[in-house]
């Protein structure tokens, strides 16, 4: 194999930690940096501070090409690369707070050492920031230091393979040997007509057009998962089944089927805030982007429409038992930013409702955020003496769960199925009253076909977050 550059890494999260890891597995030694000291003291003991599918095995194999450190001079030191990765998450009004990336632009070298330097930026970032980089580089002496725009992709959960086999590579620069470089490290991941063996698509562009393609692709899904979610609501009210509808709809390969899965909204660190930072971006540039309003609102609401149903069923929720099936704001992971659990369970808790919770992987996140509520280690005894369960997190241990078990361990036998994941005949067969989203016809005879169909889409699929659970 020829030398590969070796690579820096700011901020050792979700895509701090795959992108270095992705790049040792490429060959290239990869330094990591972050504030975080316990953080740096798990990954020196080889072991991720994170629950990402195939991330433990790629540390372990390639111990020897990867460095963990709290200094960033040590990146400095080793690399001429230095993909920031930090966490760019809304402020109070909504926009993106930049104070991470900002700390990381402003501890930079000046003078010599900044000569041959580039930062890669693969926090998501408001269109403009890398100009207004360039200009305080520039304000300080340090214009030798270049900047490329190179956003992430990856979706957690499956992260790892994403980042090894990319639908598209952006890279955002001013056409100069930074740019390069970092097509270098990405080439092997290209598809043949950019030098490469894989299939991922180049996008060479500019740096704002690189950083507005990122917001524009979530703010894009953000409302699929809107659209889709409202269409169940209408369904609910005209007896039509959004399964069907979805089913029909993405066959045209003008939608396609992705992103078509209604459910209790879309969750995660990213969508909510890119959405929110892209519709505020425009506002600050004088135009009113009325679309991503509604898109907001659809999904805020879609997490609160569950509570309704529950009520329609069993009153008041006081002193009602809700077993809460899956916390993770999608399955394979252990991320609970944005997760619709959070609100679901306030929600709940705020009309009295004793909560009971369970998520294979996410619990101790979970407990950090709503420590009120009772956390137990199985789903069934989360079902135990429950009047109603709501399936949040289509997690596989809870789609393969016994469903007589659980009717015989439930007080009551009403399940909402928060992301029309279940088999609902099999729970209709062992005594438990399904509830879909946007189900509104009975169980016909096709569903069974319905339901093969889109299970079979759903494991294709495997790498796609949907609208039950989505974000990236
Ligand atoms: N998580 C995703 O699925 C995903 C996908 C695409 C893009 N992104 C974007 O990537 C960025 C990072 O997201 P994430 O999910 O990996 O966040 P994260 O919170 O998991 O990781 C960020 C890390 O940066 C560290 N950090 C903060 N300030 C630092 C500093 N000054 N120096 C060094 N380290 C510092 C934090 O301690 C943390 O470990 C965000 O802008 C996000 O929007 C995330």
């Amino acid at each position: 194999m020829t030398e590969r550059e070796p690579i820096g890494v700011i901020g050792a999260g979700y895509v701090g930690l795959v992108t270095a890891a992705g790049f040792a597995e490429l060959g290239s030694e990869a330094w990591c940096v972050d504030v975080d000291a316990e953080k740096i003291s798990r990954l020196r003991a080889g072991e991720s501070p994170l629950y990402e599918p195939g991330l433990q095995e790629l540390l372990e194999k390639h111990s020897e090409r990867m460095h963990f450190s709290t200094a960033l001079a040590d990146a400095l030191e080793h690399t001429r690369l230095l993909f920031v990765a930090v966490g760019t998450p809304p402020t109070h009004s909504g926009d993106a707070d930049l104070s991470s990336v900002y700390e990381v632009v402003e501890s930079l070298p000046a003078g010599d050492s900044a000569a041959d330097r580039a930062i890669v930026m693969k926090s998501t970032v408001p269109c403009g920031t890398g100009e207004s980089i360039k200009r305080a580089f520039k304000e300080s002496g340090r214009e030798r230091l270049a900047y490329v725009s190179c956003p992430e992709f990856l979706k957690e959960g499956s992260a790892v393979a994403d980042f090894l086999h990319p639908d598209r590579v952006v890279i955002g620069d001013d056409r100069d040997a930074a740019g390069e470089a970092v097509l270098e490290l990405y080439r092997p991941l290209l598809a043949r007509e950019h030098g490469g063996s894989a299939s991922g698509a180049l996008v060479r562009t500019d740096i704002a057009s690189a950083e507005m393609i990122k917001l524009a692709s979530n703010a894009f899904l953000a409302t699929k998962i809107s659209f889709i979610n409202e269409i169940a609501n209408v369904c609910e009210e005209t007896g039509a089944d959004v399964v069907e509808v979805a089913r029909g709809m993405g066959l045209d390969e003008r939608i396609g089927p992705k992103f078509l899965h209604a459910g209790l909204g879309y969750g995660g660190s990213c969508f909510t805030k890119d959405v929110s930072a892209l519709k505020l971006l425009a506002g600050n540039s004088g135009y009113h982007f009325q679309l991503l309003a509604a898109v907001i609102e659809v999904n805020e609401l879609q997490k609160r429409r569950v509570v309704a149903r529950l009520q329609r069923h069993l009153g008041t929720l006081a002193g009602k038992r809700v077993a809460l099936l899956g916390l993770a704001f999608k399955p394979n992971t252990d991320d609970m930013r944005g997760a619709s659990s959070l609100v679901l369970a306030a929600r709940l808790q705020a009309e009295g409702a004793h909560v009971r919770a369970y998520d294979p992987v996410a619990q101790e996140q979970a407990r950090a955020l709503m420590p009120t509520l009772e956390y137990v280690s199985s789903a069934l005894e989360a079902l135990a003496g429950a009047d109603a369960a709501v399936l949040v997190t289509e997690w596989p241990e809870l789609l393969a769960l016994d469903w007589r078990e659980v009717a015989a361990t439930m007080s009551g036998n009403l399940l909402v199925d928060g992301r029309n994941a279940l088999d609902r005949a099999a729970l209709e067969a062992a005594g438990l009253l399904y509830e879909g989203i946007g189900r509104g016809a009975p169980p016909r005879a096709g569903d069974a076909h319905a339901r093969a169909e889109q299970q079979g889409e759903r494991a294709r699929d495997s790498v796609s977050v949907r609208a039950a659970g989505a974000g990236a």
